[in-house]
């Protein structure tokens, strides 16, 4: 025991208990059982960074120069790269001074950027379910007040806009969006984006467009981004997902200089940026798009995530359990089962046969009824796993 008397701040007292601890703690339980545990649960990547980008990152960390301390905005050359793979990607011309800038992987800047623009009591419009950094390690961390907009399957899992009271709309002051999205594996036509943009203008809100499942489509679909149809607003997205380099923890924000000056503020109070190194490494990864078309070391990796999503969806709907096929992302977000209690019972059961899955409930009140599926293992185990999802169902 501690003499000192601690005291936390009231605002960690707002966070709900983060999801993935409690899965981990009944994770660790039935390990030590010693079950063989199929993990969907968490979307963290199972497949290697590409060689181009390891063998880069070996080259660059060896140099002296790139040892320092970086800039928490981003090495110069790193901004570059990215406003060149905008401009590739998306068509969109931006100033790499002012219109780009490093961010510690997205949730960093997901979370950092609400500081710079969120008052105490100030209105932050959050989906509902999403990703928990907005309503949390954002909106509740800088005092501020989530609005939850429930993504229902009904309207394809996109807020409704225009169902928000304007006295409401009035309060906010930033919007998060995000897709293609986590968890519904939703995609966002391009109309509802410039709706959204026109909303924003109207009410003046800052748009965060979260987009780190960019590259993660499937077929011909092609994910867009937000600053092609307005600079007012930004875009943050990360090497996580694109080149599975969640452990590289490197990302960037884009868009609206003004309110990247916000972040940069801020951050420059708190970080000292990212490695050069790694910075560095991602440009080899970046300099591999020479058009809008994902090159080879993606699409590699998603003919991969594409087998995975065939066999573990078309495997769900043979025992039963309607579920469809999302166009983007590597979750598959699906409704549990008739007749189960709810979607943190219906988790434990699985979890009970070794396949760990997440709750819909852990993306907030509104992902309730939903599970979802990260496809990170081989075939052979979603095989597996579906096996011995069978026996849960039937
Ligand atoms: C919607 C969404 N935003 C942001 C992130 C953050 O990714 P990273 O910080 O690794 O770039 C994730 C990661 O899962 C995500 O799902």
């Amino acid at each position: 025991m501690y003499i000192i008397k601690i005291e936390y701040a009231n605002r960690l007292g707002r966070l709900p208990k983060y999801i993935f601890a409690a899965i981990e703690e009944l994770k660790e339980q039935k390990k030590k059982e010693g079950m063989d545990l199929i993990s969907l649960g968490i979307g963290d990547p199972d497949l290697p960074t590409p060689n181009v980008i390891i063998e880069e990152l070996i080259k660059q960390v060896k140099l002296p120069e790139n040892q320092n301390y970086p800039s928490s905005m981003g090495e110069q050359e790193f901004r570059e790269a990215i406003a060149k793979w905008n401009k590739i990607r998306y068509g969109i011309n931006l100033n790499p001074s002012t219109e780009v800038s490093h961010v510690l992987g997205g949730k960093e800047g997901v979370a950092n950027i609400a500081r710079a623009f969120i008052n105490p009591g100030d209105l932050v419009l959050c989906p509902n379910p999403g990703y928990p950094v907005y309503e949390n390690g954002a909106t509740k961390l800088c005092d501020g007040e989530p609005y939850l907009m429930p993504l229902k399957k009904e309207n394809n899992f996109l807020p409704e806009i225009e169902a928000i009271d304007k006295e409401v709309l009035k309060k906010a002051k930033l919007i998060y969006l995000n897709y293609p999205n986590n968890p519904t594996g939703a995609i966002v036509p391009r109309d509802y984006l410039k709706k959204m943009i026109d909303f924003a203008e109207d009410y003046n809100f800052i748009i965060v467009y979260d987009n780190p499942y960019s590259e993660f489509t499937y077929g011909n679909y092609i994910a867009p981004s937000i600053l092609q149809f307005s600079l007012d607003h930004v875009e943050i997205n990360s090497a996580s997902k694109m080149f599975n380099m969640t452990g590289f923890r490197c990302g960037w924000i884009a868009g609206n200089a003004e309110i990247i000056e916000g972040l940069r503020k801020v951050k420059s109070q708190i970080d000292s940026g990212g490695s050069i190194f790694i910075q560095k490494a991602l440009i080899k990864g970046l300099n591999e798009y020479t058009s809008q078309k994902k090159p080879e070391i993606v699409a590699e990796t998603m003919r991969i995530y594409e087998k995975r999503r065939d066999v573990l969806v078309n495997g769900l709907n043979k025992m039963g359990w309607k579920t469809e096929k999302p166009k983007a992302t590597f979750y598959i977000w699906t409704q549990i089962p008739e007749g189960e209690e709810n979607s943190m019972e219906f988790t434990k059961k699985l979890i009970n046969v070794g396949v760990i899955i997440t709750p819909g409930i852990g993306f907030g009140r509104y992902g309730e009824r939903f599970v979802r599926f990260a496809l990170t293992k081989s075939v052979e185990r979603i095989n597996e796993a579906l096996e011995r999802i069978e026996k849960i169902i039937n």
